[in-house]
């Protein structure tokens, strides 16, 4: 125990395999996603749910907004001071995005779409983030959609 004591507070020692317990899951903690990792890959799909819904590829568009789904759990799980102001969003969204993609018909699209782009800045309004504003998407960059 001593040792492994020892090995873990060495710069140069691997602490995936030399660190003790508590030291494994400290730097766990620190190598959790920051929020922007998480918001980047949220953009994409944003993105990409809404050129998937235009191009009539509907499964696609469901499957963008579960995994939309997803990272704000996720993003509650490594933030929780977030928590509060996900669970708003999603309690806006959620599950009428999802409902409105079933009905496979783009004015009913775009009304839930407009909905969860307002969600999404108001989130960011209320995070000190105001400035990060989301404009109707001109293009998406999944090969799934094949824009280019
Ligand atoms: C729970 C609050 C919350 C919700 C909901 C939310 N965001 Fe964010 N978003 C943030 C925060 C906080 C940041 C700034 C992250 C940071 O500074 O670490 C951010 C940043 C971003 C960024 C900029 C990332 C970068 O670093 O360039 C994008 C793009 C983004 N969000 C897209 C979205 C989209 C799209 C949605 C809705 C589908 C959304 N966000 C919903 C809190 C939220």
């Amino acid at each position: 125990m001593v040792a492994g004591t020892a090995l873990a507070a060495g710069g140069t020692q691997d602490w995936r395999k030399t660190g003790s317990a508590n030291k494994k899951l400290e730097k766990l903690v620190e190598a959790l996603p920051v929020a922007s990792n998480i918001m980047i890959e949220m953009g994409e799909r944003y993105k990409n749910l809404y050129w998937a819904a235009k191009l009539e590829k509907w499964e696609f568009a469901e499957y963008q907004a579960e995994e939309m789904e997803e990272l704000i759990v996720k993003l509650k799980v490594t933030h929780p001071e977030l928590r509060r102001t996900a669970d708003e969003f999603l309690g806006g969204v959620y599950p009428r995005l999802p409902k409105a993609i079933k009905t496979r018909n783009w004015e009913k699209f775009t009304v839930a779409f407009e909905e969860m782009r307002t969600e999404c800045m108001a989130c960011h309004g209320k995070n000190e983030h105001g400035f990060i504003t989301l404009p109707i998407p001109k293009k998406a960059s999944s090969p799934v959609l094949d824009m280019e």
